[in-house]
C-alpha cells in the first residue's frame, strides 16, 4: 500500500522569534510545546550500576567521585540515537537513548566543573610547577564524563519522558573503558603501544562528537578532535622533526604541552614522547551494540581515521551498506565507505563483521554538479609503498594523507551528514571556513603548508562565516557506486541588505541561522538543523543591526521542509549551548534533543554565576549549569509541526 501522503504543513508551529535573539538561562520553544531535562551530566545512568543521585556542592561544584562519574551520564551531550524497544519495533513508548559526551573541561569559569583543578583545565593557567597539582582522581573524572551513555528511556502514564533507573541495559563506555579494534589496521604496527604490544585493544574512546546507527541496530559513536585535545609532551624537543612530519602534522600533533587536557603528565599513554602510537588508536568510528551490554565495543578501522563528526547511512538494493562521513577540520573532505558484503537484515548478530571489510572513498565535487567517490584503497591511485603507504591499514590510519594524493575537494568543515532513505539525497553540513581564500589550509605540515583550495562551485563563499548545507545522491540508486549528483541546499546568513559584507547573505527561505552543524532527517521530510555558532558569535559583534550577525544570536534548532525549502527555528538555546543529536521517536510525538556546554559563554544579559540550567534553582540549593538531553512534546500529545 502506498504511504499515507504527508500534510501540506510539516512546520505548524510559531517560530521562536525573539529580540535579541538570546535565551539566558532559559530554553525557549514554540508555544504549545514543553521542554524537560532528561538525562543531565552527573545523573545516574541506572541504579543497577550502583551510582548515587546527583549532588552538588551548592558552590557550582560537582560533588563526585570519579568512580560514580563512570557510571553517570557524562559532559558534553553531542551526537545520539534512539533505538525503540524491543529491537525491531517502532515502539514510540520505550527505548534505548546512546548519547555522545563530546569533552570534559572548564571552558570559562576557571575549577568551575571540578573541585580544585583549576590548572589541569584552564590551559591558559598551567605552567611547569603545576605539574605538582595534577590530580589522578580528578584526570580520571574527565575521562569518565566522555564517551557514552546507554540509557533506557520510556513514557510513562502521565506522558512524561523519565530515565528507567533499575534497567539492565544502562552502561558506560568512558576513555578507560576496553575496545576493541577491528579492521585492516588490528595489529598493525603503528597500532601497537607498550601496554598493547599486539595492537588489538584499545583503551578508551575519545572526542565523541557525532554519530549514527547501522541498520542492525548498532550505535556508531565518531572520534572527532581525539588527537589533538589530549596528546602532549614535555620530553621532546619542540623541534624534533617527527612534529614536522606529516603522519603527524596533518592530524595535529604538535610540540608543546599545553592542551585542553593534561591527562599526559599522569597517564603516559597520552605522553607522544612514551607512547608515540597511542594517537593513532583513537579518530575511528566505534560500535556499540546498546541492546547487548556484554559486547565489547570495536573501532571500525576500515571507516578511516580523521576528525570524525558523525555518519548516515543508506543501504543498497543488494542489502550492501554506505556509511557517509565528514572530517570537521577547515578545507577537510567527505568520505563513503561502503561494505564488502550484504547485511542479513534478519539476524543482526550476523552484521557483526560487516565493518571491518569493505572501500572507503573520499569525495570530488565537480563544477558541473556531478561527483566522483574516489577509492582509498592500497595499490590503486598512487596509495603505494614508495608514496609511503604499505599496506591498507597505512592507508586508513593515515586516511587524511591518502585523500591528498587523489584530489579530494576541500570543504568548508565537513560536520554531520543525514540521509533520506526514499530519496536517496544525503545532505551535508559545512560548518563555516572563515580561512577560505587563504593560500593554505590547516593541518598542513610547519615545513609544507598543505595548499587549500580556492572558493569554488560546493564552497562559493570567501571568509565562509555563516556555512551552508549541499546534498548529494549516488547515481541512479546505486549507494555502492563511484559517481554522484550535488546540489547546494542553502547559503546559511540572514539575507539581509544591511549585511555589510555580500558575502555572508545567506539564501535562507526563512528563520535565519549560522554555522549548520548537526542535521537530522526525519520521517516527514523535514531536516532539523542544529547550529553551533557560538565560538565565531564570541568573537563577533553579533548584536546590533548593521553587523553581518543582524537577526542571530544563540544557537538554535531549525526544521526545514526539504520539499520547499522552508525554514522555522523551533527551539532558541540557553546561552552557550549548542544543539546536538537530534532524534524523533517513530510516532513523532517525541523529539530529544542534546544541549551541549550551557553556560560557556558570558550571558548577554545575566551573570554567568546565574546560569543554572537545566534546573534553574539557586547555587546555594545545589544549581550548576549542566548539559543535558532534553525532550520535547506538545501540550496535546500531538505529532511535532503536524
Ligand atoms: Fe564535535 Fe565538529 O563538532
Ligand atoms: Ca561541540
Ligand atoms: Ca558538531
Ligand atoms: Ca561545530
Amino acid at each position: 500500500p502506498a504511504e499515507p501522503a504527508l500534510p501540506a504543513n510539516t512546520l505548524n508551529f510559531a517560530s521562536v522569534q525573539r529580540s535579541p535573539m538570546i535565551a539566558g538561562n532559559e530554553l525557549i520553544v514554540p508555544p504549545g510545546y514543553v521542554w524537560r531535562a532528561l538525562t543531565k551530566q552527573g545523573d545516574p545512568i541506572g541504579s543497577k550500576l550502583g551510582a548515587p543521585a546527583f549532588r552538588s556542592t551548592g558552590a557550582r561544584r560537582f560533588d563526585t567521585t570519579a568512580a560514580e562519574a563512570e557510571l553517570q551520564f557524562g559532559d558534553n551531550h553531542d551526537g545520539m540515537a534512539f533505538f525503540p524497544l524491543p529491537y525491531g519495533s517502532k515502539s514510540s513508548e520505550r527505548g534505548l537513548l546512546a548519547i555522545n559526551h563530546e569533552a570534559a573541561r572548564a571552558n570559562v569559569i576557571s575549577g568551575f566543573r571540578f573541585v580544585g583543578v583549576t590548572s589541569t583545565t584552564d590551559p591558559a593557567k598551567l605552567d611547569p610547577a603545576g605539574e605538582t597539582a595534577m590530580n589522578p582522581e580528578v584526570v580520571r573524572k574527565q575521562k569518565a564524563y566522555h564517551g557514552v551513555s546507554v540509557a533506557e528511556v520510556y513514557r510513562d502514564a502521565a506522558g512524561q519522558w523519565q530515565v528507567q533507573r533499575d534497567s539492565a541495559y544502562a552502561r558506560k563506555v568512558h576513555a578507560d573503558t576496553p575496545i576493541a579494534i577491528g579492521g585492516p589496521a588490528r595489529g598493525h604496527a603503528a597500532m601497537k603501544t607498550s601496554a598493547d604490544p599486539a595492537g588489538v585493544l584499545a583503551r578508551g574512546t575519545l572526542g565523541n562528537c557525532g554519530s549514527g546507527a547501522t541498520p542492525w541496530g548498532t550505535y556508531l559513536t565518531c572520534e572527532e578532535d581525539s588527537h589533538k585535545n589530549y596528546f602532549a609532551t614535555r620530553e621532546m624537543d619542540p623541534k624534533d622533526p617527527r612534529f614536522d612530519d606529516p603522519h603527524w602534522a596533518r592530524y595535529n600533533i604538535v610540540s608543546g604541552y599545553t592542551r585542553d587536557y593534561t591527562w599526559h603528565f599522569l597517564d603516559k599513554r597520552f605522553d607522544l614522547a612514551a607512547e608515540p602510537n597511542e594517537t593513532n588508536r583513537f579518530g575511528w568510528i566505534v560500535e556499540i551494540d546498546p541492546f547487548d551490554p556484554d559486547w565489547q565495543p570495536v573501532k571500525r578501522t576500515a571507516l578511516g581515521r580523521f576528525a570524525h563528526e558523525n555518519v548516515a547511512h543508506l543501504v543498497n538494493a543488494d542489502r550492501r551498506v554506505a556509511f557517509y562521513m565528514g572530517d570537521d577540520q577547515g578545507f577537510d573532505y567527505v568520505y563513503k565507505f561502503v561494505t564488502a558484503k550484504a547485511m542479513n537484515p534478519d539476524d543482526r548478530k550476523a552484521n557483526r563483521g560487516l565493518l571491518d571489510e569493505g572501500t572507503l572513498y573520499v569525495a570530488r565535487y565537480n563544477a558541473d554538479g556531478s561527483g566522483e567517490w574516489l577509492p582509498l584503497v592500497h595499490g590503486q591511485n598512487g596509495l603505494t609503498a614508495e608514496n609511503g603507504f604499505p599496506d591498507q591499514a597505512s592507508v586508513l590510519i593515515w586516511a587524511r594523507l591518502a585523500a591528498d594524493k587523489l584530489g579530494a575537494t576541500q570543504m568548508d568543515r565537513p560536520e554531520w551528514i543525514a540521509s533520506d532513505p526514499g530519496s536517496g539525497w544525503v545532505y551535508a553540513t559545512m560548518s563555516n571556513n572563515t580561512g577560505r581564500g587563504s593560500a593554505s589550509a590547516p593541518g598542513g605540515t610547519t615545513a609544507a603548508p598543505r595548499a587549500a583550495q580556492p572558493k569554488g562551485p560546493t564552497n562559493p563563499r570567501d571568509k565562509n562565516l555563516h556555512g551552508h548545507i549541499i546534498r548529494m545522491r549516488d547515481t541512479g540508486g546505486d549507494v555502492a557506486g563511484t559517481r554522484f549528483a550535488w546540489e547546494m541546499v542553502v547559503l546559511a546568513g540572514t539575507g539581509t541588505a544591511d549585511t555589510p559584507n555580500p558575502d555572508n547573505r545567506g539564501t535562507i527561505n526563512g528563520d535565519a541561522f549560522s554555522s549548520p552543524d548537526s542535521v537530522m532527517f526525519d520521517a516527514w521530510q523535514r531536516l532539523w538543523i542544529g547550529t553551533d555558532a557560538a565560538d565565531a558569535l564570541k568573537a563577533s559583534d553579533w548584536s546590533g543591526k548593521g553587523t553581518d550577525w543582524s537577526g542571530l544570536g544563540g544557537d538554535m534548532l531549525l526544521a526545514m521542509d526539504t520539499r520547499t525549502g522552508q525554514v522555522k527555528r523551533f527551539l532558541l538555546a540557553p546561552d552557550g549551548a549548542e544543539v546536538c543529536g537530534a532524534q524523533l521517536t517513530p510516532d513523532g510525538r517525541a523529539l530529544f534533543v542534546n544541549i551541549q556546554h550551557p553556560g560557556t559563554e558570558q550571558p548577554r544579559d545575566l551573570a554567568i554565576e546565574a546560569m543554572t540550567w537545566p534546573d534553574r534553582i539557586a547555587v546555594a540549593d545545589g544549581g550548576i549549569v549542566r548539559s543535558a538531553t532534553v525532550v520535547i512534546t506538545r501540550e496535546d500529545g500531538g505529532v511535532i509541526g503536524i
